[in-house]
């Protein structure tokens, strides 16, 4: 493909692009996300490939590996066009019934439909499963349409238009005043205004500088970024270069993780493409703006998605956060100007130069505009990436969008914001989600990390996971980051162990704010969340741990134990088979007894147990009964 060097030219490239496309061939769709490439996705694409060319209909019909639809837990994901028939857990084995009915004729594979949980009613397209109906997918919606490694996917659907748009009727001013007038704040964690940043990094003085993309994405359970990247390289690069045009930017920067391949792998594909496309390189469609983009494999530590730590691992250096007394729009990379944005906020910027500033300022709340993706994940019957407008409640995408608690549980509470992010009890779940009403109740937005907890959730234990995480990632270089999480750590464990005093409440409540307060970056500053909103919100789970040794939640091992009771044993020995370190004891007409010393606490014995008969029991804070003696375990069956 020669560089188109004109608008002219992409206009044209759209239109024979369109002109070849019969938008009535039918179309197999295959997510090739990460999450479906784990479920098998690679070898049902061969099987698909395999059956039509058997049927002689190759020809006739497209066969398209797509992004992540975010609906992983169901994946592989297939789904047919024009009809959008939504196929789920493919397997190879499939393939044949599916082509038979659904290609070959027009009929419907119904055991493959999605089955509400609640209504067990199938549904047959894809958006009309109630995961994807309550969702507004602006950033997210082109991920299953596009072929990730075909740029004239993107093109087909107007992409580059956002592009071409602000190079030939906008002034890089203007472009700035309409990301202010959006009212965009960043995606990555702090929602910092998006306009303002730029705008003081256009003013920042210096010829040379840089647009990055932070891709680091290093919250546990999050995946945003990576299904954007993955399934959409395009959309960012596009965001990227109006970015570089806005700012002044000639050189840009992917920082993405080495953990992502197929993240790399896409957005090295896209790159290559948009150069020979002419879309960066020198003198993009003819317009006289130079622009060129370099992937770097960062290396896999969390605290290297903090702005300043991420700028100094680009330079080659340990990636670890500095003092900000100047910021980096003014000193940034090699202490140049530099704008570092997150991959959502970027994938926002071509939608707001289409289709204006005012159209993106309808959506969402007073201070939060736009769309955010959630990564939803724990105890929610449907897990995946959500994307809603800022406004909705935490209801709305855990009840009506995540179909509620697994196993009818009792809801308790959900973490919001990454590992440093807070939990909110079930009393806030008509919280209506923006970055300001998240950090009023203790949390906040961070990347979009959504934890569901159950009854089943100990809160210390939780505030201790996360410490721990926290404490680990920190790089060490601030005392109060570095020793705080530290002690944090250490009073949360003997709590969870039994150990905990009344006093360690009181020093967890004065050490909190003395981290936040003092810690260098925002790693330290935000550590205390999770400990500081559980104390907030659960406190009384605290005072169990400490007054009565007790974890109301089973959770915490050294406060609990399993024992049989003597009265309910059926001797059915499904606990005693099940046990992985043969700490029960018993035969077929033997009551089942646990081996206190031998048990780990793992917790199975009490999973198998069948319900009719409830045997197994948990307790804390209690003595664990004696076992009956053993002339009297002989258990007289009366069936
Ligand atoms: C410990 C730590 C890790 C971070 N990790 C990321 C990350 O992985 N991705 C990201 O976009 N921002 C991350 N941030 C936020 C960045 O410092 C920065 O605010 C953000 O990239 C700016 O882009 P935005 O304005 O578009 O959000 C992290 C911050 C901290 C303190
Ligand atoms: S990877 Fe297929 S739905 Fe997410």
């Amino acid at each position: 493909m020669a560089r188109l060097k004109s608008l002219a030219n992409l206009d044209a490239l759209r239109k024979a692009i369109l002109a070849e496309r019969d938008p009535d061939k039918p179309c197999i769709t295959i997510c090739a996300g990460t999450g479906c490439q784990a479920s098998g996705c690679e070898i049902v694409a061969l099987a698909f490939e395999e059956e039509l060319k058997k049927n002689g209909v190759e020809a006739k019909i497209d066969l398209k590996k797509t992004g992540c639809h975010g609906f992983c837990e169901q994946g592989p994901l297939v789904v047919i066009y024009p009809q959008e028939i939504c196929y789920t857990k493919v397997k190879a084995s499939d393939v044949t019934e599916i082509v038979s009915q659904s290609i070959l004729d027009d009929k419907i594979t119904d055991r493959l439909l999605y089955a509400d949980p609640m209504t067990k009613e199938k549904i047959n397209r894809e958006s009309d499963i109630p995961f994807y109906k309550n969702q507004k997918r602006l950033i997210f919606g082109d991920n299953s349409k596009v072929d990730p490694k075909n740029i004239a996917d993107y093109i087909a659907l107007g992409g580059y238009s956002a592009l071409a748009k602000a190079l030939f009727e906008m002034t890089p001013e203007e472009v700035v005043e309409e990301v202010k007038k959006s009212g965009l704040r960043g995606r990555g964690g702090g929602g910092f205004p998006t306009g303002r940043k730029w705008e003081e990094c256009r003013n920042a003085a210096g010829d040379i500088k840089y647009v990055i993309v932070n891709a680091d994405e290093g919250d546990p359970g999050a995946y945003m970024d990576r299904s954007i990247l993955e399934g959409n390289p395009h959309s960012v690069l596009e965001g990227l270069i109006i970015g570089a045009y806005a700012i002044g930017a000639t050189i840009g920067y992917i920082y993405v993780r080495q953990e992502y391949p197929l993240a790399v792998e896409n957005v090295g594909i896209a790159i290559k493409q948009a150069e020979e496309y002419g879309f960066i390189g020198q003198n993009i469609l003819g317009s006289g703006f130079d622009f060129t983009v370099k992937v770097h494999r960062g290396a896999g530590a969390f605290i290297s998605g903090e702005s300043s730590a991420l700028m100094t691992a680009l330079e080659g250096q340990v990636g670890e956060p500095k003092p900000k007394h100047i910021h980096t729009v003014i000193k940034g990379v090699w202490d140049r100007p530099s704008a570092l944005n997150n991959v959502e906020t970027w994938a926002n910027i071509p939608l707001i130069i289409n289709k204006t500033a005012d159209w993106f300022a309808s959506i969402g709340t007073e201070g939060s505009k736009g769309t955010k993706i959630f990564s939803l994940v724990g105890k929610v019957n449907n897990t995946g990436l959500v994307e809603v407008p800022m406004g909705t409640t935490l209801r709305e995408i855990i009840y009506d969008i995540g179909g509620g608690i697994l196993k009818g549980k009792k809801f308790k509470a959900v973490q919001t914001g990454g590992p440093s992010g807070g939990c909110i009890p079930e009393k806030f779940l008509d919280t209506k989600i923006d970055y300001d009403e998240l950090t009023k109740l203790g949390s906040m937005m961070g990347s979009g990390g959504m934890i569901v907890m159950d009854e089943d959730s100990c809160m210390v234990d939780v505030a201790r996971y996360f410490t721990d995480f926290l404490c680990d990632e920190s790089c060490g270089k601030c005392l109060p980051c570095r020793e705080g999480l530290r002690r944090m750590r250490e009073i949360l464990t003997d709590i969870t162990e039994g150990k905990g005093t009344e006093e360690d409440l009181g020093l967890l409540e004065e050490l909190a704010p003395v981290i936040a307060d003092t810690a260098l970056c925002a790693l330290g500053q935000t550590a205390p969340n999770p400990v500081m909103s559980t104390l907030r919100y659960f406190r009384d789970e605290y005072e169990a741990h400490i007054r009565e040794k007790r974890c109301p939640a089973y959770q915490c091992k050294a406060l609990t134990s399993y024992y049989i009771d003597p009265t309910k044993c059926k001797a059915c020995m499904i606990c005693l088979r099940n046990c992985p370190v043969e700490a029960i004891s018993g035969g077929k007409n033997q009551v089942h007894v646990i081996d206190q010393g031998k048990c780990t606490k793992c917790g199975t014995c009490f999973d198998v147990c069948p319900t009719k008969f409830g045997a197994v029991t948990r307790i804390s804070g209690e003595p664990v009964p004696a076992p009956p003696p053993e002339r009297e375990r002989e258990l007289v069956r009366t069936e």
